[in-house]
This record gives structure tokens, C-alpha cells and sequence, in this order.
């Protein structure tokens, strides 16, 4: 069955702890945090501090999407703060390989993540390493954004590679997933599925878990 992760960038920030308690409840997989630096990205969020903050709030896996420049400097600070899975933006380092042997050693799980505009060709040197993939089906910055199919070959690119290769990691999905565009990510060989604005944008949260789910059966 398709995991579910809500992002709490749509969530109400004044009432993070109810809202993550919320999708909690309602059966969500995973919670993913977005992290934006204002340079890799065009917007501020939240650092490690939050992460901090948060954990105690829930036992679910804390997956955390890090869209700052040169997230080695921070790995530390987020693995320490009680993230699960660390993910690092293939275009925002030189040293992509480096960070994902940083998260490993801190024993949390290593992902690694693509732009729209980057071609799965430029992390086939990490898929080893990796715990995670996500592929980006908007341009990383805000919530809300139109879905890009275009997108979807590269997971059916990666689903092909782990196949041939043995490789493991999960293949997540981030960006304009809802009722319309759930079931392609998955028929594509996704495993992961992050929605934002489709999940926390409604008075009823545990509904839109549930639709996700039913459509992607
Ligand atoms: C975008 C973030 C996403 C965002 C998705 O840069 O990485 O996780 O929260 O929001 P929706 O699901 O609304 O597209
Ligand atoms: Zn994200």
C-alpha cells in the first residue's frame, strides 16, 4: 500500500502540534517537513529547531526535505533535532555523494532528491547509497503548485533501475499530488507520496488521507 505524507508547510504553523496530531491520527505514513534556506529555494520555513520542537509530538517517521545550499553544514544539526530520513537536493552541493555518506553516518536514512529540470542520469552514482528518492513534480518553493507529469518517467526510470540493480530505496513524490494525480504516481512505481495543500487545505483531513488511498488502490 502507497505510504502517505502529509506536508506540514500547509499545515497551520500556529497550530503545528494539532495538525500533526491530526494526520496522525488519521493514518498518515509519514510527516514531511520542508526546509527552505531563501536561496536554493525563493522562501523561508523552519529549521532544526522546529524539528526539535516536533518530535516528541509523534512517533511517525519524520522525513525531511532539505532545500538549503549546502546542506552538509546542517546534517548534523537535523539528525541531532530527531529527523528520520535526511533528503538532499542533488543540485544544491557539489558533493551530493559526501552529504549522503554524512546522513548514513549519523544513522538516519539518506535520500536524495531532483529538480523537475534534472535528469535521473545525475544520481545514478548515489542510487546505491540512497534510502530514498524524490522526484520533484514542481519547482521546489511553495505548496499549491500544478502538478508536472513529465515528471513521472524518471520514477518509472528509477523503479526500472532498482529492479535490474537490487537497489532499495522508496521512491517519494512531492509536488501537486491530490485525487487527480495520486493514481499516475503510483502506476509509475512510486512508494511515497507527499501532499501538502491537497490534505491540509480541507476541514477534513482524514477524508483526503482516505481518497489518496482509495485512488491509488
Ligand atoms: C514544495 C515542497 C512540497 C510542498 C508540496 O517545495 O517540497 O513538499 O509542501 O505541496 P503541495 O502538495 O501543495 O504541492
Ligand atoms: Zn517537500
Amino acid at each position: 500500500m502507497v505510504k502517505i505524507a502529509p506536508s506540514i508547510l500547509s499545515a497551520d504553523f500556529a497550530n503545528l502540534e494539532r495538525d500533526i496530531r491530526l494526520v496522525d491520527e488519521k493514518g498518515a505514513d509519514y510527516i514531511h517537513v520542508d526546509v527552505m534556506d531563501g536561496q536554493f529555494v525563493p522562501n523561508i520555513t523552519l529549521g532544526a529547531n522546529i524539528i526539535s520542537a516536533i518530535r516528541p509530538v509523534t512517533d511517525l517517521v519524520l522525513d525531511v526535505h532539505l532545500m538549503v545550499v549546502e546542506p552538509e553544514r546542517f546534517i548534523e544539526d537535523f539528525a541531532k533535532a530527531g529527523a528520520d530520513i535526511i533528503t538532499v537536493h542533488a543540485e544544491s552541493t557539489v558533493h551530493v555523494h559526501r552529504a549522503m555518506q554524512m546522513i548514513k553516518a549519523t544513522g538516519k536514512k539518506a535520500g536524495v532528491v531532483i529538480n523537475p529540470g534534472t535528469p535521473v542520469s545525475v544520481i545514478e552514482p548515489v542510487l546505491a547509497l540512497a534510502d530514498l528518492v524524490l522526484i520533484m513534480t514542481v519547482n521546489p518553493g511553495f505548496g499549491g503548485q500544478a502538478f508536472l507529469p513529465e515528471c513521472l518517467v524518471k520514477v518509472e526510470q528509477l523503479d526500472k533501475l532498482r529492479k535490474e540493480h537490487g537497489y532499495t530505496y522508496e521512491i517519494e513524490i512531492d509536488g501537486g499530488v491530490d485525487d487527480k494525480t495520486a493514481k499516475s504516481c503510483v502506476d509509475a512505481g512510486a512508494d511515497v507520496l507527499v501532499a501538502g495543500s491537497y490534505v491540509y487545505n480541507s476541514p477534513d483531513v482524514g477524508e483526503r488521507i482516505q481518497t489518496l488511498r482509495e485512488v491509488t488502490k
